[in-house]
């Protein structure tokens, strides 16, 4: 269970909470559960005393900065008559002011402890600038790449993002008993299934069974909540018909009584008033109703809590129980962390942004996320025999115009003026021994005009003139920030704008192509994959951007990303995920009646976990501790990986299952365990790893959660495709 949310300095916090409580008036208690946002202070760092003179604000969100909290927070505390510092709060997702890959990128290293390193950097500088709660991890899992939000996330696979879930968690908050200094409360967000929205259209519904729900999305937050998660966000959709902020079977039913979370409920910006247009609620009001009732503790962000909940209660339709029980929620977390004794943050304490420490660990996580897709030898980039030579650097991603984009979306408080560009990292890793010469190619968007059109195609055939004078060609594609992220919802896959122009124009100058992806999402890089030199997914690698890829291509590291989401042939294979359950005709490729596509390939062009690297990998001596088990046991698969190239790495080691015959249809393959490992060239490692029944527990058509006997098959390998090493155990 978790650490923060357990006695005794929980139940001491909320001891305090609850003398504190039975002062309050009734639009004081209220004011706690009211969070508002920035219209309105926008210019000033001020509040006009309207806003809080009764006690009517308990918590801020997207106030940026240690002066401007402090001041807030002053005139909060010596305009009310009880002096209850208010909660910040903000979207803090992958860096405060010094960037990190994105959440998605940063499970394609498959080191959770990457993340939670990331994270506790990233909460030391929030919590410079004064806030103490950040909106995530979001731990939705999306098996759709048209819906942005899945950048924000740690891919498709439920027992990856369940690691991942539990290292962001203790990232934000620390592994104390109550989060202190430079920590900030986690909210796991968004409960639940938002990335089950239809079509990958954004705020769309979530139609799922009761199995999908149970056995796919909530295994993120259960590990979140273990790992002590303070607060949890309700999401805007609507799940099986009830929008997930008005529904008490999730927020109350699941959330607390299942899951076991007792710390308090935000609802999303809008998401109550969303339930009227959601034909759910009449009005305002009603909707607040829905929302309380269902369990939703806070409001973000507006005044309708304070507005409609003291009528609510004088017609009996919400309890001052209720009210009391989420407000008591509210002060707990607010004496836990100890901002009742320390209301106001020290303002010297922001020159921690941007230092070195922080920006070495955003060029390592860089380094870490990349994943290595094609590689005919190229790579890495020898120093030495580049002297005299002339590189092209191609495309706007690539220079100063880049920046602002690898950062990526949900960049809190980014900086493009703190970032190393690629241009500028590998310039500095090149020195003077080799010429870097630079050219436009085109946009990442383009206005369908002829106009712009004729203008980028004489940009495109300057560049590819630049390049066919060099010996090799660096070319950076993807997507701008703004195209992955809350409603960058797309409908097509492929490159924006004119980007496959270049590429091909670059390609037909007979020299090699790098093409490097730095995108928000999985793109469709078929008409590429063959025909280039080498393909490298660095996402949007964050602040550290230049120098990370500087020494990916330069081989001062080996790459070692895998993929967490599948990356398709084409969208109209989307979604294409690689745990999907076994149909009674398997796509086999061996006649027609199969569940296929008639005009593309089964597989998807990259497979989940797939990942290269500079040298290669043997999985030797693999042993299961015993071919059976009882529901409540384990099987320990141990094995040694040895490195068998001429250069040091890190290889990573995937345990995949199937259950094969069961109540309910299984899926076709599942990972249940996975260890990172490095390993110097010419040597081995030992590594273990932990397969439990429990872990292969499943929901069954009456919804009895079970661990049923039978057989399965396992596989231990370096993608969820790679069958080398194959063995059989039963569940007895
Ligand atoms: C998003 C949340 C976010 C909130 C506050 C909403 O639109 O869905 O994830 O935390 O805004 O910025």
């Amino acid at each position: 269970m978790s650490t923060i949310m357990n006695p005794p300095a929980y139940k001491a916090a909320q001891e305090k909470a609850r003398a504190l409580l039975s002062s309050m008036t009734l639009t004081e208690k209220i004011g706690q559960l009211s969070q508002f946002g920035t219209s309105i202070y926008s210019d000033s760092d001020k509040l006009p005393d309207a806003h809080y003179s009764e006690g009517e604000v308990g918590s801020y969100l997207t106030i940026k900065g240690a002066q401007v909290t402090n001041a807030i927070q002053r005139d909060l505390l010596t305009a009310t008559r009880l002096p209850i510092p208010a909660l910040f709060a903000d979207d803090v997702i992958h860096g405060y002011r010094t960037t990190f890959p994105t959440p998605l990128a940063q499970s394609c290293s498959w080191n959770p402890e990457l993340t939670r390193r990331c994270n506790e950097i990233a909460a030391k500088e929030a919590y410079r600038a004064g806030l103490k709660w950040t909106f995530a991890p979001m731990v939705d899992i999306a098996r759709d790449p048209r819906w942005g939000r899945i950048m924000e996330g740690y891919g498709e696979d439920t027992h990856l993002c369940s690691r991942f879930s539990e290292a962001a968690v203790r990232g934000f908050q620390g592994d104390g008993e109550t989060v202190g200094k430079d920590r900030l409360y986690a909210c796991m967000k968004h409960f639940i299934a938002y990335g089950a929205c239809i079509g990958g259209r954004d705020y769309n519904s979530a139609d799922l069974s009761p199995q999908t729900l149970h056995d796919v999305y909530l295994p993120p937050f259960q590990a979140g909540i273990d790992a002590g998660a303070a607060t949890v966000m309700a999401a805007f959709e609507d799940v099986n018909g009830v929008p997930a902020t008005g529904n008490r079977y999730l927020l109350t039913d699941i959330l607390r009584g299942k899951l076991g979370f007792n710390g308090f409920v935000v609802s999303d910006y809008g998401s109550v008033t969303d339930m009227i247009p959601h034909g759910f609620a009449e009005d305002t009001k009603d909707a607040v109703r829905l929302a309380f009732e269902a369990g939703c503790d806070m409001l973000m962000a507006g005044p309708a809590y304070n507005e409609h909940l003291p009528a609510l209660i004088k017609e009996g339709k919400i309890t001052m129980e209720q009210v009391d029980h989420s407000v008591l929620s509210v002060l707990t977390l607010k004496y836990l962390c100890g901002l009742m004794d320390e209301p106001l943050v020290d303002e010297t304490g922001e020159d921690c942004f941007f230092c070195a420490e922080h920006m070495d660990a955003a060029r390592r996580a860089a380094c870490e996320t990349a994943v290595l897709l094609e590689n005919n030898g190229i790579l890495p980039l020898c120093t030495e025999r580049l002297k005299g030579k002339r590189i092209a650097l191609i495309g706007p991603l690539a220079g100063e115009e880049g920046k602002t984009h690898l950062l990526g979306n949900w960049a809190c408080l980014k900086d493009p003026n703190r970032t190393v560009s690629i241009e500028e990292g590998l310039a500095r890793a090149l020195g003077a021994s080799c010429e870097l010469v630079t050219a436009y190619g085109c946009g990442i968007r383009c206005e369908n005009t002829a106009e712009a059109h004729e203008k980028e195609s004489s940009s495109v055939k300057q560049a590819a003139e630049i390049a066919a004078r060099c010996d090799a060609i660096i070319a950076v594609v993807g997507e701008e920030a703004e195209m992955a992220g809350e409603a960058y919802s797309r409908s097509d896959l492929t490159l924006s704008g004119h980007q496959g122009e270049p590429i091909d124009a670059l390609i037909a100058t007979g020299k090699p192509v790098i093409l490097l992806v730095a995108a928000g999402r999985p793109l469709i890089l078929t008409p590429y994959k063959d025909r280039v030199a080498a393909l490298m997914l660095i996402w949007q690698p964050g602040s550290s951007a230049g120098d990370a890829v500087a020494d990916l291509l330069t081989g001062a590291v080996s790459p070692s990303g895998h993929l967490t989401t599948s990356f398709p042939v084409c969208t109209g294979q989307v979604p294409i995920y690689y745990n999907h359950a076994s149909t009674g005709k398997p796509a086999l490729g061996k006649w027609q009646f199969e569940s296929k596509y008639q005009d593309c390939q089964i597989a998807p062009l990259y497979p989940f976990g797939y990942g290269l690297s500079y040298t290669s990998f043997a999985f030797e001596d693999i042993r299961l501790s015993s071919d059976k088990m009882t529901a409540e046991g384990e099987i320990t698969v141990t094995l040694s990986v040895r490195n068998t190239g001429n250069t040091d790495g890190a290889a990573v080691v995937q345990l995949y299952i199937r259950d094969l015959v069961g109540s309910t249809v299984r899926p076709v393959k599942e990972l249940k365990a996975f260890e990172k490992v490095f390993v110097r060239a010419g040597e081995a490692q030992a590594v273990t790893l932990h397969l439990s029944a429990r872990a292969l527990a499943f929901h069954d058509a009456a919804m009895n959660e079970i661990v049923e006997p039978g057989k399965c098959k396992l596989w231990v390998g370096e993608c969820c495709t790679d069958e080398r090493h194959e063995f059989d155990f039963e569940i007895i």
